[in-house]
């Protein structure tokens, strides 16, 4: 099957390609923490360049909990006219927009001067750059209602303002998935234990929202496929929760892996098991798809036309997430589709420590978000460390009109 045949959604609606901009937080809020035009402007660019379906970085649903500084807040329809025209610039060229939802739970930055709050209270282990984070308090029974609420909130403005679904984050450790994990999850309630009880708020999270929104808004769940910690979120663990999501009436499975703490997502699983250099959880889409009566997505080092033929050949994947090699090039999808071999490939890092490249690489993959937000060209030979500085100083600036922001609310 072709890349560039069209996909039919449970929910009835088209897709016009297999390929799937995978969510990227851009930290390109304005002032207000809504869409700015730079934001907008890079979604125009993606959709002119050909991709299906654009996932949106995450758009936090609590003002108090921010993945980072720069994050598109969604809590009300105050700034619904940003919103409705971020959809629209994305949705100019045929493909599809759902905007990602998400809550971080205790991966969000100490700086940022909030309460962080998590399933449990466990701190990140980060080694050195465990204080970056401020060590969780545990939620209460009312307050993960709330979370839940929140969601479903977010899900059903998102709809209003012209998005055509929205991809719940239960992935990479924020919230959700701190929620599945045992690391993370010492609840002695209904909320841990189990993978029943782990699940059991994304599951409460799903069920409320499709019984929010119209049935052709579509809805869908990150998750990923393994934690790559021991003790962690296991394939096993994703299976069971593969096979809870089965009757919810989802669109989509997004399936990706690790967190803060174990970078899989990034291509390295600090347990020391071997991933595929390219297609980095194929292996394990591979198996999880044989239990999953809801279409697969798999996400994860492909950047080669090649492997994202092979990834949509393997048995029951339908769609290919693409996030690092749609930063470098937005025009990969009619690109290949007119036959260039393009592959867009960032520098090298070659640093030792692992908290500070995988700092690197994110900062180097902002960096071209950046240019093409300001309708430059992408640079994919900007150094590790000149990306990390200026990521670094944008930060900082961030961090400061962010807690602006929260005095003035
Ligand atoms: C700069 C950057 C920001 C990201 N932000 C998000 C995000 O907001 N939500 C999410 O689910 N994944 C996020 N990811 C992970 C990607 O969606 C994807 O799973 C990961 O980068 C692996 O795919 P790739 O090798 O094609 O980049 C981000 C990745 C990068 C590089």
């Amino acid at each position: 099957m072709s890349l560039f045949t069209t996909f039919t959604l449970p929910n009835g609606l088209q897709l016009p390609n297999r390929l799937a901009k995978a969510a990227m937080e851009e930290n390109l809020a304005n002032s207000d923490q809504a869409p700015s035009e730079q934001l907008i402007r890079l979604y125009g660019a993606w959709a002119t360049g050909g991709v299906g379906l654009m996932i949106t970085g995450n758009v936090m649903v609590d003002r108090r909990a921010m993945t980072g500084p720069g994050g598109v807040v969604l809590e009300n329809d105050a700034q619904a006219v940003q919103f409705e025209r971020w959809a629209k610039a994305a949705k100019s060229n045929g493909g599809q927009v759902w905007m990602q939802i998400n809550h971080p739970g205790r991966q969000m930055p100490a700086n940022l001067g909030q309460t962080t709050v998590a399933p449990s209270e466990v701190p990140m282990d980060l080694g050195n750059f465990s204080k970056q984070f401020t060590p969780p308090r545990e939620l209460t029974a009312n307050e993960i209602e709330d979370v839940k609420n929140r969601f479903i909130h977010a899900a059903a403005l998102a709809e209003k303002f012209g998005f055509d679904g929205v991809q719940i984050h239960a992935a990479h450790g924020y919230l959700l998935s701190q929620f599945l994990s045992p690391i993370s999850n010492k609840r002695k309630d209904q909320w841990g234990g189990s993978i029943e009880n782990r699940a059991r708020l994304l599951v409460n999270v799903v069920k409320g929202i499709r019984a929010a929104v119209r049935p052709q808004f579509a809805v869908a769940v990150k998750i990923n496929s393994a934690d790559f910690q021991r003790g962690g979120f296991s394939e096993d663990d994703a299976k069971a929760v593969v096979k809870m999501l089965n009757p919810l009436g989802l669109d989509l499975i997004e399936l990706s892996g690790g967190s803060y703490e174990a970078p899989a997502m990034q291509g390295s699983a600090r347990d020391g098991r071997t991933l595929a250099r390219e297609a980095y959880f194929l292996e394990f889409a591979k198996d999880i798809a044989t239990v999953a009566t809801v279409p697969i997505m798999v996400t994860g080092g492909i950047r080669r036309q090649a492997v994202a033929e092979q990834v949509l050949a393997t048995e029951g994947i339908s769609l290919v997430g693409i996030a690092t090699a749609l930063a470098l090039n937005p025009n990969l999808p009619d690109e290949w589709k007119q036959g260039q071999a393009s592959v867009p490939e960032l520098r090298t890092i070659k640093w030792n420590n692992k908290v500070l490249a995988s700092l690197a690489y994110m900062a180097m993959v902002k960096y071209q978000l950046n240019r093409v937000s300001q309708g430059r060209d992408p640079n994919a030979q900007v150094s590790p460390a000149f990306a990390l500085l200026q990521q670094q100083v944008g930060t900082f600036f961030r961090t400061r009109q962010y807690r602006k922001w929260m005095m003035q609310e």
